[in-house]
Protein backbone atom coordinates (compact mmCIF):
# COMPACT_ATOMS: atom_id res chain seq x y z
CA UNK A 1 0.00 0.00 0.00
CA UNK A 2 1.37 3.88 -0.05
CA UNK A 3 1.96 5.42 2.84
CA UNK A 4 2.09 9.46 3.27
CA UNK A 5 3.83 10.42 6.94
CA UNK A 6 3.35 13.75 7.76
CA UNK A 7 6.27 15.93 9.61
CA UNK A 8 9.46 16.82 9.19
CA UNK A 9 11.67 15.84 12.58
CA UNK A 10 13.67 13.21 14.19
CA UNK A 11 10.64 11.55 15.28
CA UNK A 12 9.59 11.21 11.36
CA UNK A 13 12.85 10.02 10.09
CA UNK A 14 12.86 7.20 12.48
CA UNK A 15 9.57 6.41 11.55
CA UNK A 16 9.58 6.51 8.23
CA UNK A 17 13.00 4.17 8.72
CA UNK A 18 10.33 2.12 10.44
CA UNK A 19 8.05 2.08 7.74
CA UNK A 20 10.00 1.58 4.96
CA UNK A 21 11.20 -2.53 6.50
CA UNK A 22 7.35 -3.15 6.31
CA UNK A 23 6.57 -6.05 3.70
CA UNK A 24 3.28 -4.23 3.12
CA UNK A 25 4.71 -0.66 1.74
CA UNK A 26 4.64 0.02 -1.81
CA UNK A 27 5.49 3.71 -1.99
CA UNK A 28 5.87 5.59 1.26
CA UNK A 29 5.68 9.97 1.25
CA UNK A 30 6.68 11.98 3.28
CA UNK A 31 5.54 15.75 3.99
CA UNK A 32 7.36 17.83 4.32
CA UNK A 33 10.19 15.46 5.14
CA UNK A 34 13.88 16.35 6.14
CA UNK A 35 16.91 15.03 3.84
CA UNK A 36 17.04 11.62 6.16
CA UNK A 37 13.65 10.79 4.98
CA UNK A 38 14.56 11.61 1.25
CA UNK A 39 16.96 9.20 1.03
CA UNK A 40 14.06 6.89 2.05
CA UNK A 41 11.17 8.14 0.58
CA UNK A 42 9.43 10.67 -1.19
CA UNK A 43 9.25 14.21 0.21
CA UNK A 44 6.29 16.06 -0.92
CA UNK A 45 6.07 19.80 -0.34
CA UNK A 46 1.38 19.75 1.19
CA UNK A 47 0.22 22.02 3.44
CA UNK A 48 -1.07 20.01 6.28
CA UNK A 49 -3.35 22.49 7.64
CA UNK A 50 -5.24 22.42 4.64
CA UNK A 51 -7.35 19.56 4.63
CA UNK A 52 -8.65 19.27 1.13
CA UNK A 53 -4.79 19.48 -0.45
CA UNK A 54 -3.98 16.74 2.05
CA UNK A 55 -7.33 14.37 0.92
CA UNK A 56 -6.27 15.32 -2.37
CA UNK A 57 -3.07 14.40 -2.77
CA UNK A 58 -3.82 10.97 -1.07
CA UNK A 59 -6.76 10.50 -4.37
CA UNK A 60 -3.75 11.27 -7.09
CA UNK A 61 -1.10 9.04 -5.35
CA UNK A 62 -3.40 6.15 -4.15
CA UNK A 63 -2.27 6.35 -0.88
CA UNK A 64 -4.49 4.33 1.79
CA UNK A 65 -3.20 5.37 4.64
CA UNK A 66 -1.63 8.42 6.67
CA UNK A 67 0.59 8.39 9.49
CA UNK A 68 0.44 11.55 11.35
CA UNK A 69 3.62 12.64 13.25
CA UNK A 70 2.96 16.22 15.37
CA UNK A 71 0.21 17.04 17.39
CA UNK A 72 -1.00 20.36 15.53
CA UNK A 73 -3.16 18.23 12.74
CA UNK A 74 -4.29 16.23 15.48
CA UNK A 75 -5.75 18.77 17.75
CA UNK A 76 -7.28 20.45 14.31
CA UNK A 77 -8.66 17.46 13.22
CA UNK A 78 -7.38 15.54 10.13
CA UNK A 79 -7.78 12.21 11.36
CA UNK A 80 -11.76 13.45 11.05
CA UNK A 81 -10.81 14.97 7.91
CA UNK A 82 -9.42 11.89 6.48
CA UNK A 83 -11.76 9.51 7.82
CA UNK A 84 -14.53 11.23 5.60
CA UNK A 85 -13.09 10.70 2.95
CA UNK A 86 -12.81 7.16 3.52
CA UNK A 87 -8.89 7.41 3.88
CA UNK A 88 -7.65 5.49 6.94
CA UNK A 89 -5.27 7.15 9.15
CA UNK A 90 -3.07 6.51 12.83
CA UNK A 91 -3.39 8.97 15.46
CA UNK A 92 -6.75 10.05 17.22
CA UNK A 93 -9.94 12.03 16.31
CA UNK A 94 -10.00 15.82 16.70
CA UNK A 95 -12.32 14.98 19.99
CA UNK A 96 -9.88 12.16 21.28
CA UNK A 97 -6.90 14.55 20.50
CA UNK A 98 -8.24 17.09 23.64
CA UNK A 99 -6.34 14.80 26.05
CA UNK A 100 -3.13 16.68 24.69
CA UNK A 101 -5.05 19.91 22.97
CA UNK A 102 -6.50 20.67 26.44
CA UNK A 103 -5.18 20.27 30.01
CA UNK A 104 -8.30 21.18 32.00
CA UNK A 105 -10.04 18.31 29.43
CA UNK A 106 -7.61 15.47 31.18
CA UNK A 107 -7.32 16.62 34.24
CA UNK A 108 -11.61 16.43 33.97
CA UNK A 109 -11.39 12.89 32.57
CA UNK A 110 -8.87 12.05 35.58
CA UNK A 111 -10.56 13.13 38.16
CA UNK A 112 -14.02 11.59 36.61
CA UNK A 113 -12.57 8.47 36.17
CA UNK A 114 -10.38 7.99 39.50
CA UNK A 115 -6.78 8.39 37.49
CA UNK A 116 -4.36 9.15 39.38
CA UNK A 117 -2.70 12.90 39.18
CA UNK A 118 -2.34 16.06 40.93
CA UNK A 119 -4.90 18.00 42.61
CA UNK A 120 -6.05 20.76 40.14
CA UNK A 121 -8.47 24.01 39.50
CA UNK A 122 -9.77 25.43 36.27
CA UNK A 123 -9.66 28.92 35.76
CA UNK A 124 -10.40 31.66 33.13
CA UNK A 125 -9.95 34.43 35.44
CA UNK A 126 -7.20 36.10 36.81
CA UNK A 127 -7.90 37.04 40.09
CA UNK A 128 -9.95 33.43 40.90
CA UNK A 129 -6.54 32.01 40.26
CA UNK A 130 -4.25 34.25 42.33
CA UNK A 131 -6.73 33.51 45.02
CA UNK A 132 -5.95 29.52 44.73
CA UNK A 133 -2.54 30.10 44.23
CA UNK A 134 -2.22 31.48 47.44
CA UNK A 135 -4.33 29.43 49.36
CA UNK A 136 -2.73 26.12 48.44
CA UNK A 137 0.94 28.51 48.23
CA UNK A 138 3.73 27.19 46.30
CA UNK A 139 5.48 25.14 44.88
CA UNK A 140 2.63 24.93 42.42
CA UNK A 141 2.44 24.43 39.17
CA UNK A 142 0.11 27.23 36.55
CA UNK A 143 -0.30 26.10 33.10
CA UNK A 144 -1.88 27.31 30.07
CA UNK A 145 -5.16 24.91 28.68
CA UNK A 146 -4.13 24.85 25.17
CA UNK A 147 -0.82 23.78 22.99
CA UNK A 148 1.64 26.00 23.58
CA UNK A 149 4.30 24.75 22.04
CA UNK A 150 6.24 23.15 25.17
CA UNK A 151 6.53 26.49 26.68
CA UNK A 152 2.72 26.67 28.59
CA UNK A 153 4.16 25.02 31.80
CA UNK A 154 5.65 27.13 35.12
CA UNK A 155 7.18 24.93 37.95
CA UNK A 156 6.49 27.80 40.63
CA UNK A 157 8.91 27.35 43.08
CA UNK A 158 8.00 30.42 45.02
CA UNK A 159 4.57 32.28 45.66
CA UNK A 160 6.29 35.41 43.19
CA UNK A 161 6.82 33.31 40.70
CA UNK A 162 3.25 31.73 41.03
CA UNK A 163 1.21 35.08 40.69
CA UNK A 164 4.01 36.09 37.72
CA UNK A 165 3.16 32.69 35.93
CA UNK A 166 -0.85 33.73 36.69
CA UNK A 167 -0.53 37.22 35.85
CA UNK A 168 1.81 36.62 32.62
CA UNK A 169 -0.76 33.78 31.70
CA UNK A 170 -3.81 36.16 32.17
CA UNK A 171 -1.98 39.10 30.39
CA UNK A 172 -2.13 36.68 26.96
CA UNK A 173 2.10 35.48 26.90
CA UNK A 174 0.37 31.95 25.35
CA UNK A 175 -2.37 33.61 23.09
CA UNK A 176 -5.31 31.44 23.03
CA UNK A 177 -3.77 28.69 24.81
CA UNK A 178 -3.79 30.60 27.46
CA UNK A 179 -7.20 32.11 27.47
CA UNK A 180 -7.48 29.27 30.46
CA UNK A 181 -5.41 27.90 33.20
CA UNK A 182 -4.81 24.63 35.05
CA UNK A 183 -3.22 25.39 38.76
CA UNK A 184 -2.27 22.15 39.73
CA UNK A 185 -0.55 20.47 42.98
CA UNK A 186 3.59 20.22 42.61
CA UNK A 187 4.28 16.39 42.54
CA UNK A 188 7.92 14.94 43.75
CA UNK A 189 9.75 12.29 42.03
CA UNK A 190 11.40 10.97 38.86
CA UNK A 191 9.90 11.93 35.84
CA UNK A 192 9.56 9.11 32.89
CA UNK A 193 7.62 8.80 29.95
CA UNK A 194 5.58 5.94 29.01
CA UNK A 195 3.88 4.97 25.58
CA UNK A 196 1.04 2.96 25.06
CA UNK A 197 -1.04 2.22 21.55
CA UNK A 198 -4.45 1.97 21.34
CA UNK A 199 -6.95 0.78 19.01
CA UNK A 200 -10.29 2.63 20.68
CA UNK A 201 -11.25 -0.30 22.78
CA UNK A 202 -8.05 -2.29 24.37
CA UNK A 203 -4.78 -0.58 24.94
CA UNK A 204 -1.09 -2.58 24.76
CA UNK A 205 1.89 -1.60 26.29
CA UNK A 206 4.88 -0.39 23.91
CA UNK A 207 7.46 0.90 26.17
CA UNK A 208 9.03 3.45 28.47
CA UNK A 209 11.51 6.38 27.58
CA UNK A 210 13.20 9.30 29.48
CA UNK A 211 14.13 12.58 28.07
CA UNK A 212 15.96 15.42 28.86
CA UNK A 213 14.05 18.59 28.25
CA UNK A 214 16.35 21.00 29.52
CA UNK A 215 19.22 22.46 27.28
CA UNK A 216 22.22 22.31 29.44
CA UNK A 217 24.12 19.77 31.31
CA UNK A 218 23.14 19.21 34.92
CA UNK A 219 19.52 19.68 33.55
CA UNK A 220 20.06 23.58 33.65
CA UNK A 221 18.76 26.18 31.07
CA UNK A 222 15.65 26.92 29.65
CA UNK A 223 13.39 23.96 28.72
CA UNK A 224 13.72 22.32 24.77
CA UNK A 225 11.37 20.05 22.68
CA UNK A 226 13.98 17.43 24.26
CA UNK A 227 18.16 16.92 24.13
CA UNK A 228 18.14 13.47 24.52
CA UNK A 229 16.64 9.96 25.63
CA UNK A 230 16.67 6.45 26.21
CA UNK A 231 14.53 3.47 26.19
CA UNK A 232 13.58 1.79 28.20
CA UNK A 233 13.75 3.85 31.56
CA UNK A 234 15.12 1.76 34.43
CA UNK A 235 12.63 3.72 36.51
CA UNK A 236 10.13 2.23 34.84
CA UNK A 237 10.41 -1.66 35.95
CA UNK A 238 7.89 -4.07 35.26
CA UNK A 239 5.97 -3.64 38.30
CA UNK A 240 5.68 -0.42 37.27
CA UNK A 241 4.38 -0.93 33.66
CA UNK A 242 1.75 -3.08 35.31
CA UNK A 243 0.60 -0.23 37.52
CA UNK A 244 0.32 2.33 34.65
CA UNK A 245 -1.46 0.08 32.71
CA UNK A 246 -4.17 -0.54 35.21
CA UNK A 247 -4.19 2.30 36.57
CA UNK A 248 -3.79 5.17 34.12
CA UNK A 249 -3.56 3.72 30.55
CA UNK A 250 -6.29 1.61 30.61
CA UNK A 251 -8.96 3.67 32.53
CA UNK A 252 -8.11 6.52 30.24
CA UNK A 253 -9.14 4.36 26.99
CA UNK A 254 -12.05 2.69 28.64
CA UNK A 255 -13.01 6.57 29.50
CA UNK A 256 -12.66 8.06 26.05
CA UNK A 257 -15.12 5.28 25.02
CA UNK A 258 -17.84 6.17 27.21
CA UNK A 259 -17.54 9.94 26.96
CA UNK A 260 -17.53 8.96 23.33
CA UNK A 261 -14.43 9.81 21.44
CA UNK A 262 -12.79 6.33 21.76
CA UNK A 263 -9.07 6.58 21.47
CA UNK A 264 -6.74 5.29 18.65
CA UNK A 265 -3.15 6.13 18.28
CA UNK A 266 -0.18 6.26 20.63
CA UNK A 267 -1.19 7.71 23.85
CA UNK A 268 2.19 9.25 25.77
CA UNK A 269 2.09 9.28 29.10
CA UNK A 270 3.98 11.71 30.68
CA UNK A 271 4.23 10.31 34.74
CA UNK A 272 5.62 11.38 38.06
CA UNK A 273 7.16 8.62 40.00
CA UNK A 274 7.13 9.12 43.42
CA UNK A 275 6.26 7.29 47.09
CA UNK A 276 2.97 7.11 46.37
CA UNK A 277 3.46 5.51 42.86
CA UNK A 278 2.93 6.78 39.53
CA UNK A 279 1.17 9.89 39.12
CA UNK A 280 -0.17 11.05 35.42
CA UNK A 281 1.71 14.90 35.08
CA UNK A 282 -0.13 14.94 31.11
CA UNK A 283 -1.08 13.31 28.21
CA UNK A 284 0.46 13.81 24.53
CA UNK A 285 -1.36 11.85 21.59
CA UNK A 286 1.75 11.10 19.34
CA UNK A 287 5.01 9.59 19.76
CA UNK A 288 7.16 11.99 21.26
CA UNK A 289 10.33 13.24 19.88
CA UNK A 290 13.25 12.55 20.41
CA UNK A 291 11.77 9.20 22.13
CA UNK A 292 10.20 8.02 19.10
CA UNK A 293 13.74 7.91 17.93
CA UNK A 294 14.44 5.36 20.44
CA UNK A 295 11.82 3.42 20.42
CA UNK A 296 12.22 2.61 16.88
CA UNK A 297 15.51 1.67 17.29
CA UNK A 298 14.25 -1.32 19.88
CA UNK A 299 11.03 -2.06 17.39
CA UNK A 300 11.39 -5.18 16.19
CA UNK A 301 7.83 -5.74 14.64
CA UNK A 302 6.45 -4.39 11.63
CA UNK A 303 5.55 -0.66 12.49
CA UNK A 304 2.90 -0.72 9.35
CA UNK A 305 0.67 -3.67 10.55
CA UNK A 306 1.11 -2.17 14.15
CA UNK A 307 -0.25 0.90 13.29
CA UNK A 308 -3.36 0.12 10.87
CA UNK A 309 -3.77 -2.48 13.35
CA UNK A 310 -4.69 0.44 15.88
CA UNK A 311 -6.64 2.52 13.05
CA UNK A 312 -8.55 -0.90 12.14
CA UNK A 313 -9.62 -2.20 15.91
CA UNK A 314 -7.63 -4.95 15.69
CA UNK A 315 -4.80 -4.06 18.29
CA UNK A 316 -2.48 -7.50 18.68
CA UNK A 317 -1.80 -9.06 22.42
CA UNK A 318 1.98 -8.08 22.11
CA UNK A 319 4.86 -5.99 20.27
CA UNK A 320 8.24 -7.07 20.33
CA UNK A 321 10.61 -4.88 20.98
CA UNK A 322 14.96 -5.70 21.81
CA UNK A 323 15.51 -5.68 25.51
CA UNK A 324 18.29 -3.58 24.69
CA UNK A 325 18.75 0.00 25.11
CA UNK A 326 18.66 2.64 22.78
CA UNK A 327 20.20 6.20 23.74
CA UNK A 328 19.79 9.45 21.85
CA UNK A 329 22.17 12.34 21.73
CA UNK A 330 20.12 15.61 20.01
CA UNK A 331 22.63 18.08 17.99
CA UNK A 332 21.19 21.57 18.13
CA UNK A 333 22.11 24.46 16.23
CA UNK A 334 23.57 27.11 18.55
CA UNK A 335 21.49 29.53 20.23
CA UNK A 336 18.86 26.79 20.47
CA UNK A 337 16.08 26.94 21.89
CA UNK A 338 15.97 31.00 21.57
CA UNK A 339 17.11 31.56 18.32
CA UNK A 340 18.97 28.45 16.71
CA UNK A 341 21.48 29.65 14.13
CA UNK A 342 20.69 28.32 10.58
CA UNK A 343 23.14 26.94 7.79
CA UNK A 344 25.92 25.98 10.18
CA UNK A 345 28.08 23.06 8.15
CA UNK A 346 27.50 19.06 8.77
CA UNK A 347 30.31 16.94 7.93
CA UNK A 348 30.84 12.98 9.40
CA UNK A 349 27.53 11.88 9.41
CA UNK A 350 28.69 8.62 7.16
CA UNK A 351 31.68 8.23 9.43
CA UNK A 352 29.21 7.98 12.37
CA UNK A 353 27.12 5.92 10.84
CA UNK A 354 29.76 3.18 10.00
CA UNK A 355 30.08 2.50 13.65
CA UNK A 356 28.43 -0.58 14.57
CA UNK A 357 25.63 0.31 16.46
CA UNK A 358 25.40 3.96 15.79
CA UNK A 359 22.43 5.42 13.85
CA UNK A 360 21.80 9.06 13.19
CA UNK A 361 18.47 10.52 12.19
CA UNK A 362 17.71 13.89 10.93
CA UNK A 363 15.34 16.82 11.92
CA UNK A 364 16.47 20.18 10.87
CA UNK A 365 18.92 19.47 8.68
CA UNK A 366 18.98 20.72 4.64
CA UNK A 367 20.98 19.54 1.69
CA UNK A 368 22.74 22.83 0.19
CA UNK A 369 25.98 22.58 -1.85
CA UNK A 370 26.62 18.79 -1.51
CA UNK A 371 27.07 18.74 2.06
CA UNK A 372 24.44 19.04 5.10
CA UNK A 373 23.65 22.33 6.56
CA UNK A 374 21.86 23.16 9.97
CA UNK A 375 18.20 24.00 9.06
CA UNK A 376 16.63 24.23 12.25
CA UNK A 377 16.97 23.85 16.26
CA UNK A 378 17.11 20.12 16.84
CA UNK A 379 19.40 18.88 14.00
CA UNK A 380 20.28 15.54 13.99
CA UNK A 381 19.83 12.38 16.54
CA UNK A 382 22.41 9.81 17.05
CA UNK A 383 21.63 7.27 18.61
CA UNK A 384 23.43 4.21 19.95
CA UNK A 385 21.78 0.78 20.70
CA UNK A 386 23.63 -1.97 23.27
CA UNK A 387 23.32 -4.12 26.40
CA UNK A 388 23.08 -1.51 28.67
CA UNK A 389 22.23 2.74 28.92
CA UNK A 390 26.32 2.92 30.00
CA UNK A 391 27.45 1.21 26.86
CA UNK A 392 24.61 2.93 24.92
CA UNK A 393 25.93 6.13 25.72
CA UNK A 394 29.34 5.43 25.12
CA UNK A 395 28.50 4.41 21.88
CA UNK A 396 25.82 7.64 21.06
CA UNK A 397 28.80 9.26 22.04
CA UNK A 398 31.47 7.72 19.49
CA UNK A 399 28.79 8.87 16.90
CA UNK A 400 28.57 12.33 18.03
CA UNK A 401 32.49 13.12 18.38
CA UNK A 402 32.29 11.06 14.11
CA UNK A 403 30.42 14.65 13.30
CA UNK A 404 32.15 17.82 12.62
CA UNK A 405 29.46 20.48 13.39
CA UNK A 406 30.67 23.89 14.94
CA UNK A 407 28.49 25.61 15.06
CA UNK A 408 26.22 22.84 16.70
CA UNK A 409 26.24 21.51 20.25
CA UNK A 410 25.36 19.00 22.54
CA UNK A 411 24.54 18.08 26.35
CA UNK A 412 27.35 15.50 27.31
CA UNK A 413 25.42 14.14 30.23
CA UNK A 414 22.40 12.15 28.79
CA UNK A 415 21.48 9.28 30.14
CA UNK A 416 22.54 10.80 33.82
CA UNK A 417 19.35 9.24 35.61
CA UNK A 418 20.50 5.88 34.74
CA UNK A 419 24.15 5.90 34.64
CA UNK A 420 25.02 8.87 36.58
CA UNK A 421 27.58 11.88 34.94
P1 LIG B 1 4.65 19.74 30.18
O1 LIG B 1 4.92 20.82 29.17
O2 LIG B 1 3.25 19.63 30.64
O3 LIG B 1 5.37 18.46 29.81
O4 LIG B 1 5.42 20.19 31.49
C1 LIG B 1 6.77 20.54 31.42
C2 LIG B 1 7.47 20.00 32.61
O5 LIG B 1 6.98 20.63 33.80
C3 LIG B 1 7.26 18.52 32.87
O6 LIG B 1 8.10 17.73 32.10
C4 LIG B 1 7.59 18.43 34.34
O7 LIG B 1 8.99 18.40 34.54
C5 LIG B 1 7.06 19.73 34.87
N1 LIG B 1 5.73 19.56 35.48
C6 LIG B 1 4.52 19.65 34.86
N2 LIG B 1 3.53 19.42 35.74
C7 LIG B 1 4.11 19.18 36.94
C8 LIG B 1 3.61 18.88 38.24
N3 LIG B 1 2.30 18.82 38.51
N4 LIG B 1 4.52 18.71 39.24
C9 LIG B 1 5.85 18.80 38.99
N5 LIG B 1 6.37 19.08 37.81
C10 LIG B 1 5.52 19.27 36.77
N1 LIG C 1 10.15 15.06 23.96
C1 LIG C 1 8.92 15.49 24.48
C2 LIG C 1 7.83 15.56 23.52
O1 LIG C 1 7.90 15.07 22.41
O2 LIG C 1 6.80 16.11 23.87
Amino acid sequence: MNVLLIGSGGREHALAVALAKSPLLTKLFVAPGNPGTAAIARNVVLDVADFDAVIAFCRVQNISFVVIGPEQPLVDGLVDALDAAGIKSFGPSKAAARLEGSKGFTKDICAKYNIPTGSYERFTAREPALAYVRAKGAPIVVKADGLAAGKGVVVAMTMAEAEEAVDALFAGAFGAAGAEAVIEEYLDGEEASFFALSDGEKALAFASAQDHKRVGDGDTGPNTGGMGAYSPAPVVTDEIVAQVMKEIIEPTVAAMKAEGCPFKGVLFAGLMIGKDGPKLIEFNTRFGDPECQVMMARLEDDLLRLLLACAEGRLPQQVRLSPKTALTVVLAAQGYPAAPRKGGKITGVEQAEKIPGVSVTHAGTKAEGGHLVANGGRVLNVIGLADSVAEAKALAYRGVDAIDFPEGFCRRDIGWRAVGT
